[in-house]
């Protein structure tokens, strides 16, 4: 019944949601008011040591999202909401000086990035409160869109949905070569998207869904802590950086006209080939990079239209209230500088051997656990040795919509439901969706770190079952060695 109520209410026509009222600039309740907020670029110093030095702060805040005197308690990095972009290339040695200054413990997990398990952020590198932890590691991975967020066992989809989340671009020389637009801000555009209810008196709702128990779902879309945003273009192509920040909701990116966009980077970086797409699925924690071409004077709006959730998962799919937003409009000037063509070659494509594979695992996602079991801080659930490759075989079989994230490698999906993989999962990935009772295959290889008493997670990045338990951890060995304890306890001083 209320699926029906909220479709009414939205008026339908052949069966479609109809959301664009001709004449003005208002689709669905989204006015395009107000400006996309762009994240500031992080500022950084080279220390004595030679490494890029960031500072970040993670408080409390409050922000005024309406713009109607309502502010919404929030929590940011370095400021209200979200945090600033950090940026650094290859073969840079960075350390981040987290400070927390949250009324509780949290942690900040680099989200695709290959380092050090105790650099790594996760619920083993919790932050008291009025503590600074100070991770260091070399970049050494292609350039790529990465993000940071909180990890703090349990507490991870509240702080998230909270505002503590930013994005970690990395640089290389393979990238820089490419005639790509990548002025920050200009023609080379975050764009970080949330999902969030708002109550009467203006404060973020955790309403969780209880028909699909996926998490909090919101009916009002975020894009970079800006509610109803425009874009003014000034180029005939412009880069966007897609994160899907949000706690559990998947989206189906495309734009309003339907005109097709030219995928050039998702998870890890860069494609082997540009993938000319007209629609995208990205569940929470996955990006990509797209190029898309506007002509002066026109408007166009980015949209996520119903996902394909997979045979099995429609009850979900419908259990927000609605499932077709749209997320930014793009307001081209009349004289747009012009933009090189995307080149269709990209980078060479790096393929692990799954030949080569010495163990293949298996991992089910079900209930509130991967095969059974409920994620525990003082167990670990298999070790990896160093520098060989493994082949993992993911699987969805209760229905509900999980995805799959690891942490410190990007892994190569191998097959979908025993079929190749389509070209937006062709490069490399560090989070995939998993539609019900659709096995994925993935390739992947850990290198350089080993620490037997520390390890890395795996797990649902939708946030709410993560915190349930459907996340485990593995450590990476050295050949021969034996897996440790993970420690207990806090980082920071
Ligand atoms: Cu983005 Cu283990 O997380
Ligand atoms: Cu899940």
């Amino acid at each position: 019944l209320a699926v029906v109520l909220v479709l009414c209410a939205g008026g339908v026509a052949a069966g479609a949601w109809v959301f664009t009222r001709p004449g003005n600039d208002t689709v669905g309740e989204v006015d395009f008011v107000r400006p996309l907020a762009v994240p500031p670029l992080a500022p950084s110093r080279i220390d004595g040591q030679g490494r890029r030095v960031f500072d970040l702060l993670a408080r409390d805040g409050q922000r005024d999202f309406h713009g109607d005197g309502r502010t919404t308690r929030t929590a940011g990095f370095d400021g209200d909401y979200l945090g600033p972009t950090l940026r650094a290339k290859r073969g840079e040695r960075v350390a981040v000086n987290v400070v927390n200054r949250l009324g509780e413990t949290t942690s900040v997990h680099w989200h695709g990035m290959h380092l050090p398990a105790r650099s790594d952020g996760g619920p083993h590198q919790m932050i008291r409160p009025g503590a600074t932890w100070s991770p260091t590691w070399t970049v050494d991975q292609p350039a790529a869109t990465l993000w940071y967020h909180p990890h703090p066992h349990g507490r991870t989809e509240e702080h998230v949905y909270r505002g503590l989340a930013g994005m970690f671009l990395l640089g290389d020389d393979r990238e820089a070569a490419l005639p790509l637009p990548r002025r920050y801000g200009v023609d080379d555009v975050p764009v970080i998207v949330q999902d969030r209810s708002f109550t009467r008196a203006g404060q973020f709702t955790k309403t969780r869904n209880s028909i699909s128990s996926i998490g909090v779902l919101g009916d009002t879309l975020l894009v970079n802590g800006t509610l109803g945003p425009y874009l003014d273009v000034t180029t005939s192509r412009v880069r966007l950086r897609l994160l899907n920040a949000s706690t559990a909701r998947v989206y189906s990116f495309g734009f309003s006209d339907g005109r097709p966009f030219d995928m050039i980077a998702g998870d890890g970086g860069l494609l082997p080939r540009t993938a000319r797409l007209d629609r995208l699925r990205l569940s929470p924690g996955e990006r990509a990079e797209i190029v898309v071409t506007v002509r002066p004077g026109e408007r166009v709006t980015l949209r996520s239209d119903g996902p394909d959730l997979g045979a099995g998962a429609l009850a979900a799919r419908f259990a927000g209230g609605r499932d077709r937003f749209d997320v930014l409009q793009l307001r081209a000037a009349d004289t747009l500088a012009p933009s090189p063509e995307v080149p269709v070659d990209l980078v060479p494509a790096d393929r692990l051997d799954p030949a080569s594979a010495v163990t293949t695992r298996r991992l089910e996602f079900l209930g509130r656990g991967v095969n059974g079991r409920s994620m525990r801080l003082d167990r670990i659930d298999f070790a990896v040795t160093r520098d060989t490759t493994e082949v993992w075989e993911v699987e969805n079989v209760d229905g509900t919509p999980h995805n799959f994230h690891v942490h410190d490698t990007q892994f190569q999906v191998l097959s979908v439901g025993g079929a190749a993989p389509p070209p937006e999962l062709s490069g490399d990935k560090d989070t995939v969706y998993l539609a019900p009772r659709q096995p994925v295959r993935i390739a992947l290889r850990f290198t350089d770190h080993s620490d037997p008493d520390v390890p890395y997670m795996y797990h649902c990045h939708l946030l709410w079952h993560e915190d349930n338990g459907m996340m485990g951890q593995f450590v990476v060995v050295a050949p021969g060695q034996s897996p440790g304890r993970p420690p207990t306890g806090h980082a920071g001083h």
